[in-house]
């Protein structure tokens, strides 16, 4: 089953559109206060614009009988002005209230993304969470802040129009009366056929996103490879299926409207031979016929929006649907843990875990002093990376603890709080667009500069960073553009030096060095830091002469845990 279908499975599901308007109202809650101002407003403008319809009947009416009255043209005139005031400060107080309520979403779906578990929302691709976080915001606050208000507003204006022609005259309301039920009856046949498109819609946009942002992230590989005409081409398909899904979306709201316009073209005719056939027997008056035709003239914009309303209804469900879906993510839990041990050891007992249904790690179990330096081997995709993204807390094991043992507060399990005393250098690129002293800060927020170029020395980048025109203000574009992969790692590294935490974790963070830069890296890390526990992943055998013991992986996720001495008189 695809996507989409799925999707709209679980929105003809009535718990879950149950589970979907309770968000929805919480969400809009804070802000309920301002939709309905700008719903009185509205009212307040349409009850005006009534009271014009009727003064003007007699307006007319007098003027049949030879009178002119001009102060009710005058209550005319300025109801009219009141009116045209009233909708201009109206629009400006929406719109003020849809951007305040988008971007409060915004940020409040965007912590909520930061703050999810990470192995729940790494599944979602970034380019999907922009859509969720720009179209789909923007499709909720449309739906919330517009249309929501303004349906209602409709079915009083159709409500307040049925009860003045009632008024004047019940047989051409009841006729009225028939030709709503059309409308509406007319409107949930097709509803089934209109969330199915908004639903693609929105993935199809999802899908775009996601493909342009990876292109354009990694324009080396698409030309290296020569990818330049298949990405042509990919955007031709994702063009094609984006235009199909336009036409057949706005095929739909066309005959919708169409349909709708005649239903109401029907009853203004009606409507009006009625109204001449009552004054032809001195029926009616003529002002009672203008009212007819006024009422007609309120209600149809009205009328033909409703039908534009039905496609952005649902389109609304389906962005709070997105957005919920998001939102409702298991978050990390921190405590609020702020102490910094000094030193700190670990104990890994009987550790197994799983992404999916195979066991990645089996029955881990070690324990590492304070200070200690511990090598990680193991061929590639054995659970190196794995293991130091439980002892990161990113992942919690299914099987077994981990807990880290504090100087200062005994043990610890390993949770989003013991992040306060790692310091990670990951596998990879993954330093941020701006200056390097920016980056450095992300390790020590108020950190100098002297304790800047302090842990440049260490990662053994000072050399190349005092030949920066620019110091620690040289600016680096997206991915790192400006230096090199190896004076990156260099730079990912001082970044993890600067905070000075008490345990350091290594994920291949010297790969792209040369032999001897690693060789000095690794010396400055592990000499005199007797208070540093270090895991240190690599691949270079040479490496774990600065490590104390070495943790060694198997094909199988099994380990094996030796001293260097052990572990060198086996190799
Ligand atoms: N997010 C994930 N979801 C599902 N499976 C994953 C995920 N990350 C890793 N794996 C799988 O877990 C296994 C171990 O991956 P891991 O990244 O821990 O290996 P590694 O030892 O660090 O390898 P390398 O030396 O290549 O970095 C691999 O088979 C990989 O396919
Ligand atoms: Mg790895």
């Amino acid at each position: 089953m695809n996507k989409a279908k799925k999707l709209w499975k679980k929105l003809k599901n009535k718990d879950e559109n149950i589970r979907l308007m309770k968000w929805m109202i919480h969400v809009v809650k804070p802000y309920f206060r301002f939709v309905i101002y700008v719903f009185l407003i509205s009212l307040v403008s349409m009850g005006i614009s009534y009271a014009s319809t009727i003064i003007g009947k007699y307006v007319v009416d007098d003027a049949t009988t030879g009178v002119i009255d001009f102060r009710n043209m005058a209550f005319m005139c300025g109801t009219t002005i009141v009116s045209i005031l009233i909708s201009i400060f109206s629009n400006i107080i929406s719109s003020y209230i849809n951007e305040k309520f988008s971007f409060s979403i915004r940020q409040k779906l965007f912590n909520d993304i930061q703050r999810s578990v990470w192995i729940k929302i790494s599944k979602y691709h970034s380019g999907d969470l922009v859509t969720r976080l720009t179209s789909d915001i923007g499709g909720l606050a449309d739906g919330l802040i517009s249309i929501l208000p303004s349906t209602i507003l409709i079915f009083f204006q159709l409500l307040i129009s049925f009860g003045i022609l009632l008024y004047y005259d019940w047989q051409i309301a009841v006729f009225a009366l028939f030709l709503g039920p059309i409308g509406a009856a007319f409107m949930l046949f097709f509803r089934k056929k209109y969330k199915e498109y908004q639903t693609k819609f929105r993935e199809s946009e999802s899908e775009y996103r996601s493909f342009m942002q990876e292109v354009l992230s990694e324009l080396t590989v698409v030309k290296t490879f020569r990818q330049e005409g298949a990405n042509e081409e990919v955007m031709e398909g994702l063009k094609k299926k984006r235009l199909g899904l336009v036409i057949r979306n706005s095929r739909l709201s066309s005959i919708m409207s169409a349909v709708m316009r005649l239903i109401y073209s029907t009853g203004y005719v009606v409507a009006f031979c009625w109204g001449a056939y009552r004054i032809s027997k001195g029926d009616i008056t003529y002002g009672t016929l203008t009212v007819f035709i006024s009422l007609v003239g309120q209600v149809q914009g009205s009328v033909s929006g409703l039908a534009n309303i039905v496609p952005r209804i649902y389109s609304m469900l389906i962005s709070a649907k997105r957005i919920s879906d998001v939102t409702e993510i298991q978050k990390e839990i921190y405590t609020g843990k702020t102490e910094l041990p000094k030193k700190v050891g670990l104990v890994v007992n009987d550790v197994s875990f799983a992404y999916a249904d195979e066991l990645i790690v089996k029955d881990l179990n070690f324990s590492v002093n304070p200070g200690e330096k511990i090598g990680i081997v193991g061929p590639s995709g054995t659970g190196k990376t794995t293991i130091i993204r439980m002892l990161l807390a990113l992942t919690a094991p299914q099987k077994g603890d981990i807990r880290y043992v504090l100087d200062s507060a005994g043990e610890e399990t390993a949770c989003p709080d013991s992040r306060r005393f790692i310091s990670y250098v990951p596998q990879g690129n993954t330093l941020k667009t701006g200056t390097i002293a920016d980056n450095l800060r992300v390790g020590k927020a108020d950190a100098t500069e002297d304790e800047m170029w302090h842990a440049l020395r260490m990662a053994s980048a000072e050399k190349f960073m005092k030949k920066q025109t620019d110091g620690l203000e040289t600016e680096l574009s997206e991915k790192s553009g400006g230096l090199s992969e190896g004076q990156a790692q260099r730079i990912a590294i001082a970044r993890a030096l600067i905070g000075e935490k008490p345990v350091l974790i290594l994920d291949e963070a010297t790969s792209a060095l040369d032999e001897d830069t690693e060789s000095v890296v690794l010396k400055n890390i592990t000499e005199n830091s007797d208070l540093i526990t270090c895991f240190i992943i690599t691949h270079r055998r040479s490496m774990l002469r600065y490590c104390d013991k070495v943790i060694e992986l198997d094909d199988d996720g099994y380990m094996t845990i030796n001293t260097l001495s052990q572990y060198n008189q086996k190799k």
